[in-house]
């Protein structure tokens, strides 16, 4: 029986399928039977947690004057599970924080009520591909989709947001996105901060106009680059301003921003430190004088206010750095193209449109140590056990699977191609349970050598890289190649941890070991500037 849903999503398919000439079609039953929609929920799966989560057009106050902005957001109704799972942020455009354990079992109903098609993805949950929100299930308007999953996931930060093709950036940018939490109970007996010592800090550049209403970029080169903000939001909110007491705190940075690159430093130079990376907690605590976080990048610290005066205020900024844009766009931002832009590329310069270029420093959130108090949580001194992969666990230890990471004219791509919902090369094909090496690099596009340097080394630029499904661990990390600039970032790289997002910097060759366990079918990868992601910088593995 074919819904209509199947039958748009069937003609998506086909207007979305590449001609990527190295790619082979995925066999016929693969799709029928991997892409098949959830559109009711199954009698088998017993859930601990129901919730209804509507995507809506809604306008919210995001600055204290002036007109409410018009945006799109993530509503949630709770139905069933522990009350402490939704936690709802007043008028912001996140959608609720969702808090999870270990073991529970989730039933989300999403309903498109957008005026366009949109999909939800759970970024860092290990979830079967039926719900793991492959843009090929993008729901037009008024229809539901039904996900269900075990949280199958170790203690850590995660988020979820629109993976809609070709529109993901611009509906994450609108609002279409939350925090994830998950517990388990290694975490639950480390004591860590909890409550209100334990505080989310999405981070997020937005550009607005005078009516508060948001603006996007325009424009094939701003869009090559990214939209970059000149507007920090810390959990939907400008200016942001905690008061906190003179304890232990854990503070989730997520880094929601569509393409800025952060580089997390305190004012007065206390160094940080990280507990943990993308959906999970590090084995022990690590000390760096800043950390970088990249586009959907993850890092759990331990910020500790103990002995800091009553009326202290300490300040986050995101430090200065270079060496993550095109040579051309960082060459004009030293000429002072960086405010305001110099215009000849167009469109105000290469993403320099916000007047806020990739690297400046700005602030980023204020603390004031309003009370104090005598007991702090200490900090522990090992956290979880990490089992390390070695490249013996891996079965391709001399033949990685490449992920070349090229910036042609227009068109950043993998591996020489461009996003194709029904098509992976041999390389993107993967046993069930195996545990792969990958290697992600940067090359020169082969063709083209247009205006810009072409896709030559003038418009190599960093790229954060997300794999879709379980967690991985970094093996190396080594610049191979040029980049003048990379003792302003070198130090601030957490590769200890588990991730699912790593930032490439221009030069950079980096090894990663992935298992591929549990499911099958269509796992996504790609970068996670999401303009790029948009532009196709996106591909698939099909695990079987
Ligand atoms: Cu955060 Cu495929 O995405
Ligand atoms: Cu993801
Ligand atoms: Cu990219």
């Amino acid at each position: 029986m074919m819904t209509n849903i199947d039958f748009l999503q069937r003609r998506r398919f086909l207007q979305l399928s590449g001609l990527g000439a190295a790619s082979l079609w995925l066999p016929h039953q693969a799709i029928a039977k991997q892409g098949s929609l959830k559109p009711s929920p199954s009698a088998g799966f017993k859930a601990d947690i129901e919730i209804e989560i509507t995507a809506k057009n809604a306008r919210v106050p995001i600055f204290k004057n002036g007109p409410t902005t018009q945006v799109q957001k993530y509503f949630a109704n709770f139905i069933k599970g522990p009350k402490q799972t939704l936690q709802h942020l007043p008028d912001n455009y996140l959608g609720p924080i969702l808090n999870y354990q270990q073991g529970q079992k989730v039933r989300i109903y999403f309903y498109n009520k957008l005026d366009q098609p949109s999909i939800m993805h759970w970024h860092g949950l290990h979830v079967p591909q039926h719900s793991d929100g492959h843009p090929m299930y993008a729901i037009p308007p008024g229809e539901r989709y039904v996900y269900e999953f075990e949280v199958l996931n170790r203690a850590g930060t995660s988020f979820y947001h629109s993976h809609t093709h070709e529109l993901t950036a611009r509906q994450v940018y609108r609002g279409l996105a939350g925090l994830i939490t998950v517990t388990d109970a290694h975490e639950q007996k480390l004591e860590l901060p909890t409550g209100e010592f334990d505080l989310p800090l999405v981070i997020q550049d937005r550009n607005f106009n005078a009516q508060n209403q948001l603006k996007y970029i325009h424009g094939m080169h701003s869009r090559m680059t990214g939209f970059l903000g000149d507007t920090m939001l810390i959990n939907g909110k400008p200016h942001a301003e905690f008061s906190v007491k003179s304890r232990a705190y854990r503070f989730r940075t997520l880094n929601g921003s569509n393409s800025r690159i952060y580089k997390l430093a305190w004012d007065d130079g206390t160094p940080l430190t990280a507990i943990g990376t993308d959906a999970g907690l590090l084995e022990r605590p690590e000390t760096r004088p800043y950390i970088m976080l990249a586009p959907a990048e993850r890092i759990d610290l331990w910020v500790d206010f103990s002995g800091r005066p009553v009326g202290s205020k300490h300040v986050l900024y995101s430090m200065p750095f270079s060496g993550a844009m095109p040579a051309m766009s960082e060459r004009m931002r030293g000429m002072g193209g960086g405010r305001g832009g110099m215009g000849m590329m167009g469109g105000g310069g290469m993403g320099m449109m916000s007047g806020l270029a990739q690297g400046e420093k700005f602030p980023l959130a204020r603390f004031k140590v309003t009370q104090k108090v005598s007991d702090s949580p200490t900090l522990p001194k090992k956290l979880v056990k990490i089992d390390r992969f070695q490249e013996k666990d891996t079965d391709n230890a001399n033949n990685p699977i490449p992920v070349a990471l090229s910036m042609r004219p227009m068109t950043p791509q993998i591996n020489g191609l461009s996003f194709a919902m029904d098509r992976v090369t041999d390389s993107e094909k993967v046993a069930l349970n195996s545990i792969k090496k990958i290697k992600i690099y940067h090359t020169h596009g082969q063709r083209g050598m247009g205006m810009m340097g072409g896709g030559g080394m003038g418009m190599m630029m960093a790229h954060p890289i997300h794999l879709h499904g379980q967690q991985y661990q970094i093996l190396s990390r080594r610049l191979t190649g040029h980049n003048a600039s990379y003792a302003t970032v070198k130090d601030g790289f957490i590769d200890t941890g588990w991730k699912d997002t790593v930032l490439v910097m221009p030069g950079e060759e980096i090894e990663i070991i992935k298992p591929f366990e549990d499911f099958k079918g269509l796992f996504l990868y790609h970068c996670h500037n999401l303009e790029h992601e948009d532009l196709g910088m996106m591909r698939q593995f099909y695990v079987s």
